[in-house]
């Protein structure tokens, strides 16, 4: 409704004069990114330096304490091992159940007991990421931590704060929950954000999302998620990662994180996702997978962010390689582990 004194006319020229602004920001904003991106680029040419992450080349580039240049020759030849002999590992590159499951031929049995086995991974986790948050060597650390375990139980991320470790022209302004009748559809659910300030709802945990899709397995509550359902594959996985990942050592936890997150950024997810929408299909079956769907949006985000701290922590402390890939790969292992066991009770051959 038009104030007083204003005419229809003075109050569109405002509306167009405001949006003209606001795309004038946001494009000046880009292009502003555009030449800082060419900028880091052609000084990382220029010293042989390729393949930091940016706030690695700008802290590089103003000379920042320990950023040198020969630590950051240093630095690539030690990613270049993690790649060989951390990234190359066979849960990433030939993970068999995932592979067999996204052809989708999986039958109902077998879509049944792969949920129950993840029902007790996704579940136990907690154990792992509270040791995390508990070991966490920094204020920093222990709040990252939180951020992870407090979504995991059901605090939406509030997506119009910015979380500290996330850049802000990142931050989407997503819908962050949908309250009526505390239902939560986490494909609605933002990926990016804080839990400060988030709302907590039950329905949030993403162990409930779980629960939804096992329900319309027969799966009742008692039957998904506690220790005695898991296979001694699925435990043996638990355990390895409350051991590595949720280690007191912040050298181990920080080379199991980024082994999960970079297993978890390779396309399991997807795979998976393939898989379940086929099954739907097929079995006519209607059932939620956005369980699935919101863990692969989210990925990406962790594994960039867990190389910008890895870089951050090989800048600024003595890092010993061997150990790192040493843990990194018992980690692996213990995935592979997990899955390993899921083709046996799916019988995948
Ligand atoms: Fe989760």
């Amino acid at each position: 409704m038009p104030r007083q004194g204003q005419n229809e006319d003075q109050i569109q020229h405002k509306i167009l004069y405001t949006y003209s602004a606001l795309v004038y920001f946001f494009e000046s904003g880009g292009r502003l990114m555009d030449i800082l991106r060419k900028e880091f680029k052609h000084f990382a040419t220029s010293h042989n330096i390729l393949g930091l992450t940016l706030p690695t080349l700008k802290a590089v580039q103003q000379k920042k304490h320990c950023y040198t240049i020969d630590r950051a020759r240093q630095f690539l030849k030690f990613q270049n091992r993690i790649n060989e002999e951390l990234l190359k590992h066979k849960v990433i590159t030939d993970n068999p159940f995932t592979k067999w499951f996204e052809k989708g031929e999986a039958s109902y049995e077998q879509v049944k007991a792969f949920l129950v086995q993840f029902s007790v991974f996704s579940n136990l986790f907690l154990i792992a990421q509270l040791k995390k948050m508990i070991n966490a060597t920094t204020l920093e650390g222990m709040r990252e931590s939180k951020e992870i375990l407090a979504n995991e139980i059901g605090v939406i991320f509030n997506a119009r704060l910015p979380r500290s470790a996330e850049s802000k022209g990142e931050v989407e302004l997503a819908m962050t929950d949908k309250t009526q009748n505390d239902e939560v559809d986490p494909q609605l659910v933002s990926t990016h954000g804080t839990v400060e300030g988030g709302k907590f709802r039950f329905a949030a945990a993403h162990f409930e999302w779980l629960y939804n899709i096992a329900q319309k397995f027969g799966l009742s509550f008692h039957e998904i998620g506690k220790r005695r359902h898991g296979t001694k594959e699925t435990l043996h996985f638990c355990d390895e990662l409350a051991r590595l990942y949720g280690s007191e050592d912040y050298a181990t936890c920080m080379a199991a994180s980024y082994a999960v997150e970079n297993w978890a950024a390779a396309g399991f997810w997807k795979e998976l996702i393939g898989g379940l929408q086929q099954f739907r299909v097929k079995s006519k079956m209607d059932f939620p997978i956005s369980f699935f769907t919101w863990h692969d949006r989210i990925e990406d985000q962790h594994a960039a962010h867990t190389q910008e701290e890895l870089e951050e922590y090989y800048f600024e402390n003595e890092i010993d390689e061997d150990q790192f890939l040493k843990y990194g790969n018992e980690m692996m292992d213990g995935i592979y582990v997990f899955w390993k066991g899921l083709t046996v009770i799916a019988r995948v051959t």
